[in-house]
């Protein structure tokens, strides 16, 4: 598998699902173009990106509404490509949470096992079991109209659940919902996931979304995967500009690598703004002199004002603008040379105003904050 992210697989563990290549076009459009993707047991993956990606495309190719033109979809070892949708077991679900108006909450979570034309006795079972794991014990003459948002979401799960289902689908499953119910149903659905260890994938457009659910998120850009990984790593060390730029706010600045013999250290000469230490060999390759852009997120650089003669690790600039956020403030420096740059301030109680508009200031990235981006 060309990406196949960080995850290592236990040696007697094999994947839920393989995507292998998957590609869809729409006329002369590649929607998704050559997508691979294992998902692990009881794994938690977002495919996260742009609206228009694909991911919604993407999707739907694992729940079988959409054949893809090429590649391979494998669910626990079996290819099922070309099986239709009504035979995976998977659940879908909407982000309406598509749920039958007219039935009562039994009856919509019943629905899969009396479609399969299951015995009354195990479709009670099922049900009952199902809205148990959901906590809505007690509702099951319920209709939707008379639930909240969070419990129709709960539904939704149980039916999922009781169909039968191995994995989970969501498609934007919070965006309809107000901010803070959003944070408490993305908690809820993350908590039964784990309890259930049921693998989940989820498409979303909202960073934040991802990284506070996920074990892995998959970055996808105009139907190609840009990378795959955890959280953290595509936080802190994303794989392209395209990454780093989605994930969150980010500084970029160029310059040419020079070799510290004394030092045994690598440094960035970003020329008129001065030089910045870089923690590791920006590439196994790297030589004196080459071009080199790194990136360095907002909050983890550092302000000083003794800006004059500065001769150490750091960049020269001034502050353009200070905006106060409550919890931080943000600095727009702008470095010799003209590079823009934003470094975040933690407002610390007591602390008085240190920095002013216009002041000049070095720049200094902290440990582990400056990341070289491959051209
Ligand atoms: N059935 C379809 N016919 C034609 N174009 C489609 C169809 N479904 C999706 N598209 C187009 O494919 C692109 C990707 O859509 P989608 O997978 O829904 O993106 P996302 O979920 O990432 O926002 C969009 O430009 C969309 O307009
Ligand atoms: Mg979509």
């Amino acid at each position: 598998m060309k990406k196949s992210g960080q995850k290592i697989a236990r040696v007697d563990e094999k994947p839920v699902l393989e995507l292998r290549g998957i590609s869809k076009s729409f006329g002369q459009m590649n929607v998704v173009d050559d997508v691979s993707l294992d998902v692990w047991p009881g794994e938690f993956v977002s495919l996260l990106g742009p609206s228009g990606c694909g991911k919604t495309t993407t999707l739907r190719m694992i729940a079988g509404f959409i054949a893809p033109d090429e590649g391979r979809v494998i669910l626990g070892g079996k290819d099922i490509t070309e099986v239709p949708s009504y035979r995976r077991d998977v659940g879908m679900l909407f982000q309406s949470y598509a749920l039958f108006p007219h039935m009562t909450v039994r009856g919509n979570v019943g629905f899969g096992p009396r479609m399969r034309r299951e015995t009354s006795s195990v479709i009670a079972d099922k049900v009952r079991w199902a809205l148990s794991l959901v906590k809505l014990e007690g509702y099951e003459d319920r209709r939707p109209n008379e639930l909240s948002g969070g419990q129709q979401q709960r539904v939704a799960i149980a039916r999922v659940l009781a169909g039968g289902a191995s994995m989970l689908l969501l498609d934007e499953a919070f965006s309809n919902l107000d901010a803070k119910l959003r944070g408490r149903m993305q908690e809820e659905v993350r908590e039964l996931q784990l309890r259930l260890g049921i693998a989940t994938v989820l498409v979303t457009h909202d960073q934040e979304e991802a990284l506070a659910m996920s074990d892995r998120i998959v970055i996808m850009n105009g139907g190609k995967v840009e990378q795959i990984g955890t959280p953290k790593r595509v936080y802190s060390s994303p794989s392209s500009l395209f990454v780093a730029d989605f994930m969150g706010r980010c500084n970029r600045i160029e310059g040419t690598l020079h070799h510290d013999d004394r030092a045994k250290a690598w440094y960035l000469d970003c020329g008129p703004s001065g030089k910045i230490k870089l923690e590791t060999i920006p590439h196994p390759a790297a030589r004196e002199g080459e071009q080199c852009q790194v990136f360095a997120r907002p909050e983890h650089l550092s302000l000083t004002q003794s800006a004059k003669d500065h001769e150490g690790d750091g960049l020269r600039g001034r502050i353009e603008r200070l905006v106060y956020l409550g919890s931080r403030s943000v600095a727009y420096v702008t470095l010799e040379g003209d590079v823009p740059f934003q470094v975040q301030l933690p407002n610390k109680p007591g602390l008085s105003d240190e920095f002013s508009v216009d002041g000049p200031v070095v720049v200094v990235p902290l440990p582990g904050a400056v990341t070289p981006l491959p051209k």
